[in-house]
């Protein structure tokens, strides 16, 4: 405790002025490294990193593209594994013009998705950290879009999870589009299935049975042309591939053979990421949001408890928390939850199913939990503004959920006291008459509390913590602390917090035309709301997975999709971050006290 009372919770930073620069900037008083880039090899048998003689065989054994989570799990006092997501893939930036076949940057972009695990150690300075034995390390491992996966809970082997090359519905080929994530209690790395609609093709008309469903989920056929080069990607040939993406994902680190494995019983939408918490009775709870304009926050509980012993039987027992439980949706209502000029109120969550029981009308279990949208659709929940990373505070057991932004509320979604922002309306809840409204396009912090700080219960108060943009415009809202005295904030994404119980928020999107970044703001206290600029990113770039050591002497971050910007290309690039190449390469950084 006493090291963390020194740490980064507590440092007095002068924090990073908003910029543009092709560079991740620290503090002063602070530095930074790249841990691991796209392409450096991660398996005993990758080849070094040649941008123009790439192969799918060299790349799926290589870190992968787009860095987004990062989750590390402590092996050693000294050493530990790093798990990261690799989104999704920048075609245009990855490969130089001329050089590869269509088919073969497919194949390459394949296996340039979904997760990369590495080991890492303690470096010669505190809070630095390494790559252990530079590639092969015993716990080293890629999973791409091809890696075998289990599906489990309800929905496994039914009906709409066959396909022609896998009749039993339950082993799906790879795992795409992993956003955000989580680190279980029990030492495993959940990761979010998002944007899985957009890679699927069609080569002739849909299976209208699923009408309904695709046009929910987006899944209109409009892919990547991967089923050029693997056919279960069209959509016409294989109706039901779809149905075995969008579920949260679980990789168990310390096992680097084990099969992971898909929870359905988390429910199927586009998962921005799953954090888990263990409730005051023992039971997992896992709060989880689904990213699209208008859509909801879930939550999952767990039929059994956890077993916190450190032995074998308790983490197989732990292994199976995510198998058997209940399913809800959070419904916000705006009656004041106190009497502060906030924008709060009360909440509900609504059960949609537990393993057994449908609580949906004309839905059964497996209905709910493949087709989540459309059940929850029938309860009444509230339409959000983009909920993306929503994690509980270890510190004060209250829940903060970031909602990106959303540029059709106030059309297509009217405002609520919870989404309160619109292109059209001036309200003056804050206190302060609105003189120019924006819409929500700098995205809030929402903060849960839960009813009697049980994670289990199904009420909650709620309130928006933040009401993110320039400081200068009147909408904006920082708890209530002197908005002078913070930094500009806009779009946040990830968030995570630090030993003392701090809220650290990674922003995508920065609508107030600086770089992406990362900020440290106090939850509690004098300070409540003052948010400081830690670092930001390169041009193009997104802040991903922020992370705090426990001895909060390190934060991780992905730096992901630098020199993403309008017509930049690998040869004609915005961005060559981290400055080893002519092009930009999507990597983890850990940045310290120097
Ligand atoms: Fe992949 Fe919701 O950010
Ligand atoms: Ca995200
Ligand atoms: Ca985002
Ligand atoms: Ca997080």
């Amino acid at each position: 405790a006493g090291a963390a009372a020194a740490g980064i919770g507590s440092a007095d930073f002068t924090p990073v002025a908003p910029n543009v620069r092709d560079n991740v900037t620290v503090p002063r008083g602070y530095t930074y490294e790249v841990l691991v880039r796209w392409g450096d090899p991660v398996t005993a048998d990758a080849p070094a990193f040649d941008a123009f003689a790439q192969t799918p065989a060299s790349a799926e054994r290589q870190f992968g593209y787009n860095c987004d989570y990062v989750g590390v799990v402590p092996l050693t006092a000294g050493s530990a594994v790093l798990v990261a997501n690799n989104e999704y893939t920048d075609e245009e930036l990855m490969f130089p013009a001329g050089v590869y076949d269509d088919a073969t940057v497919k194949r390459i972009a394949i296996a340039s998705h979904g997760m990369s695990v590495v080991q890492i150690e303690r470096g010669r300075k505190p809070g630095s950290w390494k790559r252990s034995n530079h590639r092969g390390a015993r716990l080293n491992r890629r999973i791409t879009a091809n890696t075998p996966f289990l599906v489990d809970g309800p929905a496994a082997g039914t009906e709409r999870l066959r396909t022609s090359a896998d009749p039993s519905g339950k082993n799906v080929l790879g795992t795409f589009a992993n956003c955000a994530g989580g680190t279980t209690p029990w030492g495993t790395i959940l990761s979010g299935e998002e944007n899985f609609n957009g890679y699927f093709d069609k080569s002739g008309t849909l299976d209208s049975r699923y009408a309904a469903s695709y046009a929910r989920y987006g899944l209109a056929g409009d892919g990547r042309g991967w089923s050029d080069v693997d056919e279960r990607f069209d959509l016409t040939a294989e109706p039901h591939e779809p149905f075995r993406f969008g579920y949260i994902v679980e990789v168990d680190p310390l096992e680097p053979r084990s099969t992971p494995r898909k929870h359905s019983m988390l429910g199927r939408f586009k998962h921005e990421g799953a954090n888990a918490t263990i409730a005051r009775d023992g039971r997992a709870v896992v709060y989880m949001g689904d990213d699209e304009r208008g859509d909801y926050i879930y939550k999952f509980v767990s039929a059994e408890k956890y077993d916190p012993r450190d032995t074998q039987a308790a983490r197989k027992h732990n292994l199976t928390l995510l198998s058997r439980g209940t399913l809800y949706v959070a419904r916000f209502t705006d009656e004041a939850a106190d009497a502060a000029p906030e924008y709060d109120g009360l909440g509900e969550w609504i059960a949609l199913a537990s393993d057994t029981e449908s609580f949906v009308d004309g839905m059964s279990v497996v209905d709910v939990l493949v087709d989540t949208r459309l059940a929850a659709d029938k309860v009444g929940p509230t339409k959000m503004d983009r909920p993306e990373d929503i994690e509980p505070n270890p510190v004060n057991g209250r829940v903060y959920c970031a909602l990106t932004n959303n540029s059709d509320r106030g059309k297509k979604y009217p405002a609520d006291e919870a989404n309160p922002l619109t292109s059209s309306m001036v309200r003056s809840e804050l206190g302060a008459p609105l003189t120019s409204a924006s819409g929500n396009r700098n995205g809030y912090v929402l903060e849960v509390t839960p009813d009697a700080g049980d994670h289990t219960s199904t009420a909650f108060t709620w309130g928006l913590m933040l009401v993110c943009g320039d400081p200068e415009a009147p909408e904006t809202y920082f708890a209530g602390y002197p908005k002078e005295q913070v930094s500009p904030v806009s779009c946040p994404d990830n968030v995570a917090f630090d030993a003392l119980g701090n809220l650290w928020i990674s922003t995508d999107g920065n609508s107030l035309g600086s770089n992406d970044g990362l900020f440290r703001v106090p939850v509690a206290g004098a300070e409540r709301g003052k948010v400081e600029q830690f670092l930001t990113v390169p041009v193009g770039a997104e802040t991903c997975g922020p992370l705090v050591s426990e001895d909060q002497l390190s934060v991780f971050a992905a730096v992901q999709h630098p020199g993403e910007t309008d017509g930049a290309s690998f040869d004609q690039p915005s961005s060559t971050w981290p400055h080893t190449d002519s092009f930009p390469r999507p990597s983890v950084i850990v940045a310290y006290e120097s």
